[in-house]
């Protein structure tokens, strides 16, 4: 049984965890394959509003088993929040919740790295979470990490001391007026590993192998988007992670042929939370009013988002770097009364007409070419069918589906699982 991916092909947060939610009930497995904390993802249902972290967005669902994969960075006091927020929904956290022995831990020095990193940089910080994801990812890069596997071991808090002791050298070379208490930290994360310790930890690659021959379905949940990409993101201001469709076989270890269908989430505009470039990002009135009706506020850090028009040129690099053969367009209903909106179709690219995503987006190379199309009055917040689309919208729809040649499969019109029209 092939295994379908989930992912964001914008800068994150384009209703990953929404979609996830509505697609539990067709999955047996929802496993998500990298990133950390650093992610917030957003289900609304029952009039509840919950923003998940690390675990996946299928925890809600009685028919599915949630695993956090190898190629997610955990840290255990964060998720120790986020197992307490869950405690009032009676969930079977124990049978319902497996980690991956071979996940990376962010220690508290992490964060602090992550911090001291950021401070250092000035004006050219990238706007991280501060949650320690780059420096969790460098020491599993560098060989140097603790993994959840380690917690079973009796001599774990040796491991954690040389390495936070390294750590604590590494803060002071960075020079930057850095205030923490490590001992208050670090009682913090002992509680958080007491907790996370209660939990099942598996070889989750060998369940997921055992769980294919046994015909599960199991969709992976990506976090982040496909502009974030440590490769193909818009580096240096991306996250540390692969957050495209290759990041789901080493996040996971599911073999590349074994990915069957590959979900492209996007919303009909775009926000981008943090530093780096943006070509579409828009500081006038229109900008404003995607933001207030969109709510574009970060899940994790509640910062403002930057909003933009739709970047086509942008979507086809994402469409393609993932090989994405389903796209869901989400939040069609924060566009809901304007006359007219713009499709960035092109680049001008240091003078020169391009349709493809160059290596530098940077303002002082890239100005984007616009196509105008009409808008949109209806409120399409209460419609469940696909022929209750206003007309203008269909053709907003079709343009990108010709533009992308990819099917737009799933339109999402509000915040709640309900409001989720099928095609
Ligand atoms: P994720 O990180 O990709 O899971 O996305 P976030 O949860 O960070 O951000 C998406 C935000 O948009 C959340 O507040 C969602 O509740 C909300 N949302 C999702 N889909 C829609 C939609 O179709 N319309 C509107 N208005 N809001 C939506
Ligand atoms: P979800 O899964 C939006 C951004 C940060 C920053 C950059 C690096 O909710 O879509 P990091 O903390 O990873 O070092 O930050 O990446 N970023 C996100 N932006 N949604 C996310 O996750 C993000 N995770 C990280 O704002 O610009
Ligand atoms: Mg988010």
């Amino acid at each position: 049984m092939a295994v379908d991916l989930l992912l964001g092909l914008q800068w994150g947060d384009e209703g990953k965890g929404k979609i996830v939610d509505v697609l539990t009930k067709n999955y047996d497995i929802i496993a998500r394959f990298q990133g950390g904390p650093n992610a917030g993802h957003t289900l609304e249902f029952d009039g509840i509003k919950h923003v998940l972290h690390t675990i996946p967005s299928g925890i809600f669902h009685d028919n599915a088993v949630n695993v956090v994969g190898n190629g997610v960075v955990i840290d255990p006091v964060i998720f120790k929040k986020e197992l307490d927020n869950l405690k009032k929904f009676n969930l079977d956290i124990k049978s319902k919740l497996f980690i991956s022995r071979k996940a990376h831990l962010i220690l508290p020095t992490h964060r602090l790295l992550d911090a001291a990193s950021e401070a250092s940089k000035g004006k050219a910080k990238i706007g991280s979470t501060l949650k320690g994801i780059g420096p969790t990812y460098m020491d599993k890069t560098g060989r140097n990490g603790m993994r959840v596997g380690d917690l079973e071991l009796d001599n774990w808090q040796d491991k954690y001391r040389a390495l936070a002791d390294k750590h604590e050298s590494m803060i002071a070379y960075y020079d930057v007026d850095l205030e923490y208490d490590l001992k208050e930290l670090e009682i913090e994360f002992c509680k958080g590993v007491e907790d996370l310790k209660k939990l099942t930890f598996i070889d989750s690659e060998e369940y997921l192998f055992q769980a294919q021959r046994e015909g599960k379905k199991i969709l992976a949940e990506g976090a982040q988007g496909s502009l974030l990409d440590i490769d193909f993101g818009t580096y240096p201001f991306v996250t540390s992670s692969n957050t495209t469709a290759a990041g789901a076989c080493t996040g996971l270890g599911v073999a590349p042929n074994k990915i069957g269908k590959v979900f492209g989430i996007f919303k009909a505009y775009t926000t981008r939370v943090g530093s780096g470039p943006f070509p579409t990002e828009l500081f006038d009135e229109d900008g404003k009013t995607m933001a207030r009706v969109g709510n574009e506020f970060g899940a994790t850090t509640g910062r403002p988002r930057r909003c933009g028009w739709l970047d086509l040129v942008a979507l086809k690099y994402a469409v393609q770097v993932n090989g994405v053969t389903d796209l869901m367009m989400m939040k069609g209903d924060v566009l809901s009364g304007f006359k007219t909106l713009k499709i960035c179709t092109a680049y001008n690219y240091q003078g020169k007409e391009i349709s493809h995503f160059p290596y530098n987006i940077e303002p002082e190379n890239v100005t984007p070419i616009y196509t105008e199309v009409a808008g949109w009055e209806d409120d399409l917040t209460k419609m469940s069918s696909d022929n209750q689309l206003p007309a203008t919208l269909n053709s907003y729809i079709d343009f990108l589906e010709k533009e992308l040649e990819v099917p737009i499969t799933i339109v999402s019109v509000g915040p709640d699982r309900t409001q989720t029209i099928h095609r």
